[in-house]
């Protein structure tokens, strides 16, 4: 088994144990009742799913594979094996296999650079400000929402295994961009207090935030069908929205600097959240269509319009974002391109969860990115990758 698999078409990816959760969930601790469960009937009594919490129940039989599911899973969640859904414990080996450590990327040609007045454009300083104050909290608004919103409700030992690993990744992440702002000298407030003080910045953070709250209320669990949608509103927000669309304009363009062999280091170091996100991405889809697998009665027309509807809208925010980071053309970029490129991005996402394209007849700009995120290209590049980083190599930019 090669330890990198970015197919991300469920369907080719759950294993034969995917077709049987509906049907026998909550059977195995049918003798056990739940002791948070006030009122297992109603879900706004208590959660309906396990928590992991629970009291250990001595002499309880041992589980099942068939008793796990995603959500409202009833069996102990305290128990990572057997598994059910192997391709999240294979997305969390590979997150594994991926370790980085943004301090051990060299920054010296960057910070040669950076303080060089004639080395940049006042648009060019723009472009990597607003990129890093965008990054800086996002990567926060992601693990918040990871700690604070989705774990406690994903009742699955193998899911929530990968998610501790997101988590940890996206601390990376944050930690990246502190780095780069520490080594070239930034003045850290401004990125860091970036969304709280550029409105295209901060748009996109607020359109995300609500999505954390309705989850984080203490009082919130699944259970009935409206709660159910609240959480796959929330993973759809984030795993499909944020970490797959208001990442890549950002991606883009400091990604443009390295293939100019300037900020190779901070590039080196985007190249490997991008990599990381593709996974996360991947495994958040993964985790919807399986939720729409075993609980088909949620994705009804209603929802799937809504769900395009915040894809939309998001789309246009990111749309909004690139203008205003790109008033004029530059890096043989400009913003119109953004157009393009962030409605494919959008059908590409849509229709990773079933929803047909939002956008018909948009087209890719950026061939180069999508030879890094192609499926196929994209696998090879990460091989690549993976052992080039166990050898202490760097990127090279040709
Ligand atoms: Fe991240
Ligand atoms: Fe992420």
């Amino acid at each position: 088994m090669s330890t990198l698999d970015w197919n991300d078409d469920p369907t080719q990816q759950y294993g034969p144990a995917q077709a049987t959760g509906a049907q026998t969930a909550g059977s195995l601790n049918a003798d056990h009742p739940d002791p948070f469960a006030v009122n297992p009937g109603d879900a706004s009594d208590g959660p309906v799913g396990a928590t992991g919490v629970e009291d250990v129940d001595m002499g309880a039989a041992r589980i099942q594979v068939d008793d796990k599911k995603i959500i409202n899973c009833k069996a102990d969640l305290n128990q990572l094996v057997p598994f059910k859904y192997k391709w999240a414990w294979d997305k969390y080996i590979a997150g594994c296999a991926n370790h980085w450590m943004p301090n051990e990327i060299n920054m010296s040609a960057d910070i040669a650079q950076w303080q060089d007045p004639n080395a940049f454009t006042d648009d060019e300083r723009l472009i990597v400000k607003r990129a890093l104050g965008f990054f800086a909290s996002a990567d926060s608004l992601v693990a918040n929402n990871l700690v604070l919103a989705v774990y406690r409700h994903i009742t699955n030992p193998e899911c929530r295994q990968y998610l501790l690993r997101q988590a940890f990744e996206e601390a990376l992440h944050t930690h990246a961009y502190q780095y780069i702002v520490e080594s070239l000298g930034m003045d850290e407030a401004e990125v860091f207090n970036m969304y709280r003080e550029v409105p295209s910045v901060h748009d996109k953070a607020a359109w995300a935030l609500p999505y954390t709250q309705s989850l984080a209320d203490p009082h919130f669990h699944t259970g009935t069908p409206e709660d159910d949608q609240r959480l796959l509103r929330d993973m759809i927000a984030f795993y499909v929205v944020f970490e797959g669309i208001f990442f890549y304009v950002g991606f883009v363009q400091l990604l443009s600097f390295g293939r100019q062999n300037r900020l190779t280091g901070a590039s080196e170091q985007i190249q490997y959240i991008m990599r990381d996100e593709s996974m996360h991405m991947n495994f958040g889809i993964d985790v919807i269509n399986q939720i729409k697998i075993e609980n088909p009665h949620l994705w009804t027309p209603e929802f799937q319009a809504e769900v395009v509807g915040m894809i939309k809208e998001a789309t246009e925010l990111e749309i909004k974002y690139a203008h205003d980071t790109m008033p004029r053309g530059v890096l043989g970029l400009n913003a119109n391109m953004f157009n393009d490129y962030l409605r494919f991005i959008a059908n590409r996402r849509a229709n990773q969860i079933g929803i047909a394209d939002i956008f018909p007849a948009a087209t890719n700009p950026f061939p180069w990115m999508s030879e890094m995120m192609d499926l196929n290209k994209e696998k090879n590049f990460f091989e690549t990758r993976v052992i080039e980083y166990q050898a202490g190599g760097t990127l090279s930019w040709d």
